[in-house]
């Protein structure tokens, strides 16, 4: 296979990035590879060495050059017709109380989008949302949002959201709360038992064996009849291995 990064330079790049905290090898080389020749030629690196060092040395660069790394493209409502899927799938009369982890958050339109939903169902809600990276945290807890992040939003919840200068932001919700934590979802799931998890279009990154770990993980921490939302795009064809019943497109629950 042909390679952006030299076995050597790759393995340079993993070890140092270990101890720094991040497992390179979780997720699929190729993107990975892309995405770090893309930043050192931005930033004006020669070689993976310069690179390294500077990261070592600088935990700015570092935290930059982590964030740039992945994707953190979301929106409001994203695929609105399968968090309808998601809408059916909580309405259930005995349970009045949902506690949500929003695995791989980024700036937060996915966790505020249940708490919406959540919140014109009048079911009260403690949502967990949490990413890898401390960038897009900061701007999570920031709650700022632009006319393009703003336009994604359905009608019927625009009322919850005000003008801010030329950016939009959002009212307090009295339905429950939504906190910000950094986690990375390669490491041990959160403590559970969690009502519903959210982790969509972040698993499609990482290596099968990694993607299988995670969402084994998920199954433990979610309670019996507990609800798992993937992305729109993503297959989850073991899911009755793991202890899940498919009730609707990318929506999964925890057999009791
Ligand atoms: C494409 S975004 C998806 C955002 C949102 N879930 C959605 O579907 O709209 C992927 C997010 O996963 C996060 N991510 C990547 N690796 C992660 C990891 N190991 N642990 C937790 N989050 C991670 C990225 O920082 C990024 O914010």
């Amino acid at each position: 296979m042909d390679r952006l990064t030299a076995d050597r330079d790759w393995n340079l790049a993993v070890n140092a990035l270990d101890h720094l905290g991040l497992d390179l090898t979780a997720y699929k080389r190729p993107q990975l590879e892309r995405r770090l020749n893309s930043f050192m030629q931005r930033e004006g690196f020669p070689d993976i060495e310069s690179l390294i060092g500077a990261v070592q040395r600088e935990p700015a660069l570092y935290r930059q050059f982590h964030s740039y790394l992945t994707i953190h493209v979301t929106d409001f409502f994203r695929d609105t017709q399968y968090w309808d899927y998601w809408r059916n799938s909580i309405q259930d009369p005995q349970q009045r109380h949902w506690r949500v982890w929003s695995a791989g958050c980024s700036w937060g339109a996915e966790p505020l989008t249940a708490a919406l939903i959540l919140q014109e169902l009048g079911i009260q809600y403690d949502i967990i949302a949490t990413d890898s990276d401390d960038t897009v945290l900061d701007q999570a807890r920031r709650k700022l949002f632009s006319q393009d992040n703003y336009v994604k939003i359905p009608q019927a919840y625009q009322r919850y959201f005000y003008r801010q200068g030329l950016d939009w932001s959002v009212i307090p919700l009295d339905g429950g709360t939504i906190s910000y934590r950094r986690h990375d979802v390669t490491q041990e799931a959160l403590p559970g038992p969690f009502d519903a998890i959210i982790c969509r279009n972040v698993i499609i990154y990482f290596e099968m064996p990694v993607r299988h770990r995670i969402l084994n993980d998920f199954s433990h921490a979610l309670r019996p009849g507990g609800i798992l939302f993937l992305g729109a795009t993503e297959t989850f064809l073991e899911y009755s291995q793991l202890g899940f019943e498919a009730i609707a497109p990318s929506i999964f629950k925890k057999i009791s």
